[in-house]
C-alpha cells in the first residue's frame, strides 16, 4: 500500500488497495491513520457494489441513518436508510437522489446535528462531461492561520449550525428553525483521534455566532468563509468513475463547483455516524504569539 499527498492543502490518495476483497487489520490501521493524518483518503479505480461499500465503511464505525425528524423511514427511497444517492438524475421529472444539482457552498455534513457525521463516503458512478468538483478546505489549517486577534474573539465561542434539508447555496439570511434541526457546537472543535482543533463553521450551515451582537458575528462569520475557501487550504478533487473518497467531517468542510444540469451526475453516499461528542478544543495560537 501506498499513501501520496494530493495536495499542500489536504488529502492523500491510497494505492493499491481493491475493495473487493477483504483488507487485513494492518491495511485497515493504515488507511485509518492516512485518514487522521491527511482528513481525506481517495482510493481509484474501484469497482464495487453497494455492500462491498458498505463493508469498507463498517470498518470506521456505525452507518449514520438518513432518517430525519417528521420524516418517516417509509418515506425514504428505495435505497433505504443508509444510502443516498447524490444525484441530478431525474425520473418523470423528479430527482430520484439528493443534493441534484450545479454548485453548493462549503459546509460539513450533519453540522446542525448534537452528533453530526464523523465522515462521509461517496463513491462515484457517473459523471458529468464538466465541473462538479468536490472541493475539501482543511479546518485545522485554517483555524491555525487566523489573525491571532481573531483567535482571541473566538475564543470558547460557539456557532449556530442551521440547515434546511435540500439547500446547496444559502440564498437566505436565517434558516426556518421551527422546522428544521440546529444545534450550536464549538468554533473550534477538537478532534477525537488527532487532539487538534479545527475551524468548525461554514458558509451554507452557520447562522450566528452565540453571544455576539448580530452586526459583530454577521462580520466575523463574513470574514471566516473568506478565510476558510482559501486556495492554501483547499483541494479540489476532480472526480474520476470509480473514485471512492473519504472525508472527515470533524476537520474539514466541503463545497462543489457548477456542472450541467442536463448531464447525468451519480455518486454513491454512506455517512459513518458520530458517538463522541463535539467537545470544544483549544485555541491555536501560534507559538510566537503565545510566547
Ligand atoms: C455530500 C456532498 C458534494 C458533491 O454528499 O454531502 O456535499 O460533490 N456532496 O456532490
Ligand atoms: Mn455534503
Amino acid at each position: 500500500m501506498e499513501i501520496v499527498p494530493l495536495s499542500d492543502a489536504v488529502g492523500a490518495e491510497i494505492r493499491g488497495v481493491d475493495l473487493r476483497e477483504t483488507l487485513t487489520t494492518e491495511m485497515l490501521d493504515q488507511i485509518e491513520a492516512a485518514f487522521h493524518d491527511y482528513a481525506i483518503v481517495v482510493l481509484r479505480d474501484q469497482d464495487i457494489t453497494l455492500e462491498q461499500q458498505k463493508t469498507f465503511a463498517l470498518h470506521f464505525g456505525e452507518l449514520g441513518s438518513r432518517a430525519r425528524p417528521g420524516k418517516k423511514p417509509n418515506e425514504l427511497d428505495e435505497y433505504g436508510e443508509h444510502v443516498m444517492l447524490v444525484t441530478n438524475v431525474r425520473e418523470n421529472g423528479k430527482a430520484i437522489g439528493s443534493l441534484p444539482d450545479g454548485e453548493m457552498t462549503f459546509h460539513a455534513d450533519t453540522a446542525y446535528f448534537e452528533f453530526p457525521s464523523k465522515a462521509t463516503m461517496l463513491y462515484a458512478m457517473e459523471l458529468p462531461s464538466w465541473g462538479g468538483n468536490t472541493l475539501f478546505s482543511n479546518g485545522y489549517a485554517a483555524a491555525e492561520h487566523l489573525p491571532e486577534d481573531m483567535k482571541r474573539r473566538l475564543d470558547g465561542k460557539k456557532a449556530m449550525q442551521v440547515y434546511e434539508y435540500g439547500t446547496t447555496l444559502k440564498t437566505k439570511e436565517k434558516y426556518d428553525r421551527e422546522n428544521f434541526p440546529y444545534y450550536a457546537h464549538p468554533i473550534f472543535r477538537k478532534h477525537p483521534a488527532t487532539g487538534r482543533s479545527a475551524l468548525f463553521v461554514s458558509e451554507l450551515m452557520t447562522e450566528e455566532i452565540v453571544g455576539m451582537s448580530k452586526e459583530e458575528s454577521d462580520e466575523i462569520l463574513a470574514q471566516l468563509f473568506e478565510h476558510q475557501k482559501q486556495s492554501e487550504f483547499v483541494y479540489e478533487h476532480e472526480w474520476k468513475v470509480g473514485d471512492l473518497v473519504m472525508w472527515d467531517n470533524r476537520c474539514t468542510n466541503h463545497a462543489r463547483t457548477d456542472f450541467p444540469r442536463d448531464e447525468r451526475r451519480m455518486l454513491r453516499r454512506l455517512t459513518i455516524q458520530d458517538t463522541t461528542p463535539v467537545v470544544e478544543g483549544a485555541v491555536p495560537y501560534t507559538q510566537a504569539a503565545a510566547e
